[in-house]
């Protein structure tokens, strides 16, 4: 850090609530702003922690219609849930609220009116999609259509999630409105414009000047943009669910989400803090900085700063964006529609009491500088390999060693040996380490740092090994606990930011009182301090348990596969002599069994009626037990000229249906027929 200021804002993208958050979310922007914050707090840095919910835009009117329900309904549901299973995650948010209330409304509506009075907008008249049938303009989700740049058929009017370019509705090929189905006509209508060009040499200043230390990803983003070019952005639409333009002429009109939502970071502060909330927002020592996904980076780095810069007034621009990339699932980009998700609300109802286990493995996989992938596997690994060998072991030993030769009480440090000043030494490298990381958004790196306390802990356990010295010499062995005391307590404090459930008791085994930054590579616990009781403070997780998760999840893609089955289409027609001269008949599986070393082949003999067995290979070994299928009936090609598979003479085809799930059918007759039967 460049220079020292005398407090924090941390903002947190506020989420839609047109569903719950996921993992992705957690990972990309809560978790990371949550372990920052926690770090300040313990440094003893100002710090305030901004959250709540972004209650406007189409997405969350949309699923309105889609239920039945109106859009009050859906955020009162989502804000509920969403504010509860962050406090639930232990996400320390000084203020969770919501663009639903009425500081907000009188916020934006005011920050709004500054910029229209001051001229800071263009008012332009322009053609816009128009739904005849539902009798509204088509903004943003309203419609889908092809993507002009790569060519994704079901682009949204604001943006191509397959791209993310961001784009106009009607920049959209063979565009179609998500109300009606209907084919949107032009209309003309009048809006407000940001004209983003204005900003740009400060925009170009700030950024590329000023910034070059922000994360490549989005100091690239934010270059690429403004080497493109910056053009007028609308902020308002023709929709009846947000804020209203708050002018004259504008009935049926409200400000764009985008406009609103990063203002409910202001209302939000001003409704924590009614009567400071300008030092938080207005006073240059006030470091801003904004948490987020990679696909706000526009929105943070330039929309939101030229509306800024536009209002005037001493507002501060943030001076770090530490978006991340995305975290996928399984191999899979995270999708809300496709229910392709770890929920929070259900990951705490299904781990109740580990909430830590999901913000450690979050941030030792967080995608800080790629996408990363989030398996149930790695989870359960990191938990049993990292959390409960490594981590809890240490402690858990330390503890218990301590009751059973001091009967818990803390045992005075006698003379140091190399070994033990080294130990200190060595955390207090960690700690520099650790400190420079967190300082610099690195959490990755800063939570090895954390463990690397725990596993150094482990490492001068096994080399002192005070059970061997215990008789022999107990004033070393009492040198030795005092040492490790110490660092399960750097531990309490160092692991803190990223698992604040553990330190919480570990802090209480230790009766530490307030943590302190200052207090790790230190010796914080006096001689003579009582510890509680030894507990585990991490438990294995079992097979079973992952592959409940993991099933979940393959019932879920068999889902999303049935629901967007689509036939294939249906081939040239044929005359009926053709198709005559297609020979099917029933016939009686004889025997079935797999050839050798091919996985997917599986030998029938037949009983086709003729006396004769006949014998047919055929590829389904994937889909069936060969046991299963003796005795069974089925239907074939009876007159396919022999092919050789694997050396085997085949003597025709036995029919199968492919399910939209992938699973496959032998077709059969309803009821027993004669083998030989033909199928007509
Ligand atoms: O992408 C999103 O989920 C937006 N709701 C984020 C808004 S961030 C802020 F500006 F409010
Ligand atoms: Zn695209």
């Amino acid at each position: 850090m460049s220079k020292e200021y005398k407090r924090t804002l941390i903002t947190t993208a506020l989420p839609y609530t047109n569903g719950p958050v996921h993992i992705g979310h957690l990972a990309g922007v809560y978790v990371p702003a949550d372990i920052y914050a926690r770090y300040l707090r313990l440094a003893g840095r100002p710090v305030t922690l901004v959250g709540g919910s972004d209650e406007h835009g189409v997405p969350i009117t949309l699923k309105a219609r889609a239920e039945g329900v109106t859009p009050q309904d859906i955020v009162d549901r989502y804000h509920a849930l969403i504010k509860e299973s962050f406090e639930g995650l232990g996400i320390s948010f000084d203020v969770y609220s919501r663009t639903t209330s009425d500081i907000h409304a009188d916020t934006a509506s005011e920050f709004f009116r500054r910029l229209y009075e001051n001229g800071q907008f263009i008012e332009k008249e322009s053609m816009q999609l128009y739904d005849p049938e539902a009798g509204q303009f088509l903004a943003d989700r309203y419609v889908t259509g092809e993507c002009p740049h790569c060519h994704n058929p079901k682009a949204y009017g604001d943006q191509c999630e397959a791209c993310g370019t961001s784009l106009n509705a009607t920049d959209l090929i063979d565009p179609h409105s998500a109300i009606t189905g209907s084919v949107p006509e032009l209309r003309p209508t009048r809006h407000w414009y940001l004209p983003l060009d204005r900003w740009e040499p400060n925009l170009r200043q700030w950024i590329l000047e000023g910034h070059k230390e922000w994360k490549s990803n989005v100091y690239g983003q934010c270059k690429s943009w403004l080497d493109m070019g910056l053009q007028p952005r609308a902020v308002s639409r023709d929709l009846s669910w947000g804020v209203p333009v708050p002018v004259e002429g504008a009935e049926g009109k409200v400000l764009y989400v985008w406009f609103d939502a990063p203002i409910g970071y202001i209302s939000n502060t001003k409704e924590l803090y009614p009567d400071s909330w300008e030092t938080w927002w207005k006073d240059p020592e006030t470091r801003i900085i904004n948490f987020i996904g990679k696909d706000n980076i526009v929105f943070h780095c330039i929309v939101f700063p030229a509306m800024l810069m536009a209002y005037g007034d001493n507002f501060q621009l943030p001076d770090n964006v530490p978006a991340n990339e995305f975290l996928n699932l399984e191999g899979d980009k995270i999708s809300t529609s496709r229910n392709w998700a770890v929920w929070l609300h259900e990951y705490l109802a299904d781990f109740p009491g580990k909430q830590d286990v999901l913000r450690y493995v979050l941030t030792a996989n967080a995608p800080e500088t790629k996408d990363n992938d989030f398996t149930w596997r790695d989870f359960q690994a990191r938990n049993n390999n990292e959390l409960v060998a490594i981590l809890g072991n240490f402690i858990n030993r330390v503890v218990v060693l301590t009751h059973k030769y001091f009967d818990g009480v803390v045992p005075a440090e006698g003379t140091l040996e190399p070994i033990d000043e080294a130990l200190f030494a060595e955390m207090a490298e960690l700690k520099n380490s650790l400190t420079e990381n967190l300082e610099t958004f690195h959490f990755r790196e800063a939570l090895k740092d954390a463990m690397a306390f725990a596993r150094a802990g482990n490492k001068y356990l096994q080399e002192t090994e005070p059970w061997k010295v215990w008789k022999e010499n107990p004033a070393r062995v009492a040198t030795v606990l005092n040492v490790c005391v110490q660092v399960c307590a750097s531990l309490a404090v160092v692991m803190e930011p990223f698992m604040p459930f553990m330190s919480e008791k570990l802090s209480a085994i230790l009766a530490l009182g307030k943590l302190d930054w200052n207090m790790v590579g230190a010796r914080p616990v006096a001689a003579g301090t009582l510890l509680g009781k030894p507990e585990f403070l991490f438990e294995k997780i079992d097979d079973a348990t992952i592959q409940a998760q993991v099933d979940r999840l393959v019932n879920t893609k068999r889902e999303n596969e049935i629901r967007n089955f689509k036939p294939a289409p249906v081939q040239s027609e044929i005359s009926i002599d053709d198709f005559g001269k297609v020979d099917l008949r029933v016939g009686t599986v004889l025997t079935c069994e797999r050839v050798k070393k091919a996985d997917k082949l599986l030998k029938f003999s037949i009983d086709d009626g003729t006396g004769t067995p006949r014998t047919i290979v055929s590829g389904i070994a994937k889909h069936y037990e060969p046991e299963a299928l003796v005795g069974k009936q089925v239907i074939f090609v009876a007159n396919l000229a022999p092919a050789k598979i694997r050396g085997i003479e085949s003597q025709g085809m036995i029919l199968s249906a492919l399910n939209a799930d992938g699973s496959l059918v032998v077709a059969a007759p309803s009821a027993d027929v004669s083998a030989g039967a033909q199928v007509k």
